[in-house]
């Protein structure tokens, strides 16, 4: 546990250099599904800095995102926006490289059913068949939704496809995520997770009893990056 977001990111960004480190010793390259909301930017903006960018061998990333919201890449609300003006704007990354999720089309499920064929043509088939990345960034919702995995949504339950369309609580509701199926596949999942009000969200995902619950990788880590006021 680590004592302040500050302290989380640099956890964070150690676990990710070291993954990376490996995967592309291994494969020649290292995948990995960035994390929307607020709580990665701080890891973003470190990852970017002088100290971290010559840490980490860019050139061999491909980067994918766990989920996007229904607006314009330039938007604010955007999940690719803040990866991009935070990290990807900032490091030696290939843009043919970098997989946006499509999120503000109009036909959102076509989108999607392409962007699961992406997955499945750009990654190798892990467990189950789903496309296998080396690293999965989450965040954790105060009602325990992770990427946009809601309570209630039709999307918890997919489990032949690796991206869908995921319907919020919170504007933008309309929402692209990765299936349950495509996380767990991965070789590393992590949570970044701060702040005192999450909580009673750990707590819900502790007892099984939130849609985070469901992220258990099959034949992979799973790593929790919390500060204190988060674990209380
Ligand atoms: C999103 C996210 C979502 C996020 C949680 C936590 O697009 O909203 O992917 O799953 O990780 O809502 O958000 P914060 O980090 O802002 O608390």
């Amino acid at each position: 546990m680590a004592t302040d977001p500050e302290a989380v990111a640099e956890a964070a960004a150690e676990w990710i250099a070291e993954i990376s480190r490996r995967a592309i010793a291994e494969h020649g390259r290292c995948s990995i599904a960035l994390a929307g909301g607020g709580t990665p930017r701080l890891l973003y903006e470190l990852l970017a800095t002088d100290e971290w960018r010559d840490r980490i061998d860019w050139a061999a990333w491909h980067v994918f995102f766990g989920d996007e919201r229904a607006c314009p890449p330039d938007d604010s609300q955007s999940n690719f926006h803040l990866a991009a003006t935070t990290l990807l704007s900032r490091v030696p990354i290939e843009a043919t490289r970098v997989h946006r999720m499509p999120a503000d089309r109009a036909d959102l499920d076509a989108a999607a059913n392409e962007y699961s064929a992406l997955l499945s043509a750009e990654l190798p088939a892990g467990p189950g068949g789903a496309p296998r990345l080396d690293v999965v960034l989450l965040g954790l919702g105060e009602n325990g939704h992770t990427a946009s995995l809601f309570p209630g949504t039709p999307a918890l339950d997919v489990t032949d496809r690796w991206a869908v369309r995921g319907r919020a609580d919170y504007a933008p509701f309309d929402r692209m995520t990765h299936t349950f199926p495509e996380i767990n596949a991965a070789s590393s999942v992590g949570f970044l997770v701060t702040g005192t009000g999450k909580r009673g969200a750990l707590a819900a995902t502790a007892r099984g009893e939130a849609p985070a619950s469901r992220v258990r990788p099959v034949d992979g880590s799973l790593t929790w990056f919390l500060d204190e006021a988060a674990a209380g």
